[in-house]
């Protein structure tokens, strides 16, 4: 069933139609499905929009202003297409853009972070290393939330320079992946942690080999089973809940930036979802120039 085109001024839904809109979930690629798996575990009848902005992944080498153009330009495009709210299913996306871009757009917004609250309840060591992107590292709200957080906790933060490339090209197991992860792991396991914050939505697909080279000696913190609650809850609190239904869990309708194969293969294969992948073109501000591919 396509989804209803509305314009980006419909600021409110109701009834019957509020609740059977779809929820927009967003990424710079890939890893944002690692979400879209926990949200349609705990949400089955909702319907799914998801789109991978995948042509111009990596945001995390990006500058500020590029992601904060982009996700702007994916949020209102969602809104377009009916979404009811919007999953910036992207740590980096969050921490760069959230603010702006939820003043902006007509619809609840659920943003991630990476989970320096839990790892710090959690750790015993206190000792905790954090894995995201250059981008998200060094933007001021991962600095609040250590700041918050982290209490007598010391975080050991490495930016994942690469794993988001691999995990774009449905690489989660080669030997060169095992030894980049293993130079950032390896390190950590010396300085005495017992647990790893997965900052980055990509990074859940690395669980097995990063099982493989740490064993059980690091506790992984990924937060997507909590984006799902804090989803379920906005739309509590919207009155936008998806009726119950006894049919299947709808198939998501997804969308990429880019010619969509790898998203299709790794949701096939890590997801167990078979479904096409529509390539779409979201023009934004800063890619209208040329050599806007280049990161
Ligand atoms: N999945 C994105 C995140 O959570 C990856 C960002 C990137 O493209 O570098 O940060």
């Amino acid at each position: 069933m396509p989804a209803p085109s509305l314009s980006p001024t419909v600021r409110t839904f109701t009834g019957g139609a509020a609740s059977r809109a779809p929820i927009g979930i967003f990424d710079s690629g890939l890893g944002g499905l690692s979400v879209l798996r926990a949200v349609r575990a705990q949400l089955p009848d909702e319907a799914i929009l998801y789109v991978a902005d995948s042509l111009y992944a990596p945001y995390g080498e990006r500058d500020d202003d590029f992601i904060a153009d982009r996700t702007l330009a994916i949020g209102e495009w969602l809104v377009e297409r009916g979404a009811k709210a919007l999953v910036v299913a992207c740590n980096t996306a969050t921490a760069q853009s959230i603010a702006l871009v939820r003043e902006k757009l007509p619809i609840p917004l659920i943003g991630v972070e990476p989970g320096i609250k839990p790892a710090a309840l959690q750790s015993k060591s206190r000792v905790a290393g954090v894995l995201a992107t250059q981008a998200t590292l060094r933007s001021a709200r991962f600095q609040g939330l250590l700041e918050r957080y982290a209490a007598d906790c010391r975080f050991l933060c490495q930016p994942g320079h690469g794993l988001v490339q691999a995990v774009e090209r449905c690489d989660v197991g080669s030997a060169e992946l095992r030894a980049l992860l293993r130079g950032y792991l390896e390190p950590m396991l010396d300085a005495g942690a017992d647990t790893l914050v997965l900052g980055c939505t990509h990074y859940p697909f690395l669980d097995a080999a990063i099982r493989d080279i740490v064993g059980d000696r690091l506790m992984l913190i990924d937060t997507s089973v909590a984006i799902a609650r804090q989803l379920e809850r906005v739309l509590g609190q919207h009155g936008v809940r998806a009726a119950t239904s006894v049919a299947d869990t709808p198939l998501p309708l997804f969308y990429s930036t880019d010619d969509g194969i790898h998203q299709q293969q790794l949701a096939a294969t890590l997801l167990h979802i078979d479904a096409a992948v529509e390539q779409v073109l979201i023009p934004s501000r800063r890619t209208a120039t040329p050599d806007s591919r280049a990161a």
